[in-house]
């Protein structure tokens, strides 16, 4: 028997020049950028470009490309039928999202052109997430404002009125950070979708699928919920320690490649700043409460490594920018649909079927019984 890798640590399977996750250094690169470089600068148009045309686009490219990306947002009534429908059973968001996703088939006139898939799915999953979100507050949604860029559009779309910079810039730079990250769980879904030759659809349906558990991307919900459970400094040791004697995770902490700090709970930590004064009572605590639940991650889980992740920071800035803590997960895909779109693409032009083994542990001398005598 071969020696068992179940959480596939260390396996190469892709060539990319997508991004690097440098575990051991705390180093991401998008697109040749180092993170610090790119996402507190650039729009979220500009990176979606990058990532799909491997360098940065032109002003008139990047005009372009943002028209193209407004021709395609609108949702036809048939998508907002199965969203409303979702809505009226109340599922979480990110289940309505991977309908609303399935059912951009009905968009595409082809469903085999991996550019028009593409562009309808980066285009699109704001207005999917945005209308559901409006459907399960009992609200009618927003139709894009023809005026505003993407991450502006999508807050709009979420309240109805126009973002100010600062919640529109802090949500570019969230959007950029969570991009792109290496073969990580959701990617590796569409790539292994992509790779028998199926469709791009199909691929950011099963991404959105992966993403939404709580190991990968639904961890800032919750990790902000335990902020809100804490309340007070002088809860986060018993209330932390309680969930580690249990031996519950803590979202927003630890990474499969990661051994030191994200880099990305930095660069979140810098976006969300300023949405909390000097001195702010809320941003104090999160503080405190991230410094104690690594000393008792240290404390219980010694050698581990377990560090602050990307989900504890999000929370933070997801929260500053005002959203509801039910549209983290989702926002997350709304960013990271760029990524899985640009791997679908990478791995449809250059890779092959991924198809990994098994060693087989059951019966091989099992004799038929008729049913009769079972
Ligand atoms: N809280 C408490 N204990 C933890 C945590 C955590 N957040 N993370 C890992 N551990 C413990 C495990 O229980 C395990 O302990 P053991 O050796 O005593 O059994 C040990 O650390 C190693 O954990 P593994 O599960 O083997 O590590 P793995 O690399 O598989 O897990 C993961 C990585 C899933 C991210 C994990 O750290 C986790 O569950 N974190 C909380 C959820 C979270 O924040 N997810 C978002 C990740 S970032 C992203 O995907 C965008």
């Amino acid at each position: 028997m071969q020696p068992v890798n179940t959480g596939l640590e260390g396996v190469v399977a892709a060539e990319t020049r997508l991004s690097h996750v440098d575990g051991l250094a705390g180093e991401l690169i998008i697109g040749g950028f180092p993170l610090e470089e790119l996402v507190l600068n650039a729009s979220f148009e500009e990176v979606t470009y990058l990532l799909w045309h491997d360098r940065l686009p032109t002003n008139r490219e990047l005009d372009t490309f943002k028209a193209q990306l407004k021709s395609h947002r609108a949702l036809p009534d048939i998508i907002l039928n199965v969203l409303q429908a979702a809505a009226a059973k109340q599922l979480p968001t990110m289940d309505a999202l991977r309908m609303g996703a399935s059912a951009l088939s009905l968009l595409v006139d082809d469903i085999n052109d991996p550019e028009e898939t593409a562009l309808t799915a980066v285009a699109a999953f704001p207005s999917i997430v945005a209308a559901y979100h409006r459907y399960a507050q009992g609200q009618n949604p927003i139709a894009p404002h023809p005026d505003l860029d993407h991450a502006a559009n999508y807050l709009y779309m979420i309240t109805g009125q126009e973002p100010e910079p600062e919640q529109t810039r802090a949500l570019q730079t969230y959007l950029n950070t969570v991009s792109d990250h290496g073969l990580n769980a959701s990617t590796f879904t569409a790539r292994v979708i992509i790779s028998t030759q199926s469709d791009m659809i199909s691929a950011i349906t099963g991404a959105i699928g992966a993403l939404k558990g709580p190991l990968h991307g639904g961890a800032p919900g919750p990790a902000l919920d335990m902020v809100f459970e804490i309340g007070k400094p002088e809860n986060a040791e018993p209330v932390i320690r309680e969930m580690l004697e249990r031996g519950d995770r803590l979202m927003g902490f630890g990474h499969r490649v990661y051994k030191v700090r994200d880099p990305r709970a930095d660069v979140l930590k810098t976006a969300a700043e300023r949405f909390f004064p000097e001195g702010d009572e809320f941003y104090a605590l999160v503080q405190y409460v991230e410094q104690v639940a690594l000393d008792l991650l240290e404390e219980y889980k010694p050698g581990r490594r377990l560090q602050t992740n990307v989900e504890f920071y999000t929370a933070l800035v997801l929260h500053g920018i005002g959203l509801p803590t039910d549209l983290f997960s989702p926002t997350f895909a709304v960013g990271r649909v760029g990524g899985w779109t640009a791997h679908a693409r990478e791995q449809l032009a250059h890779g092959r079927l991924i198809r990994p083994a098994s060693n087989y542990t059951g019966e091989r001398e099992r004799k038929w019984v008729a049913i009769e005598q079972r």
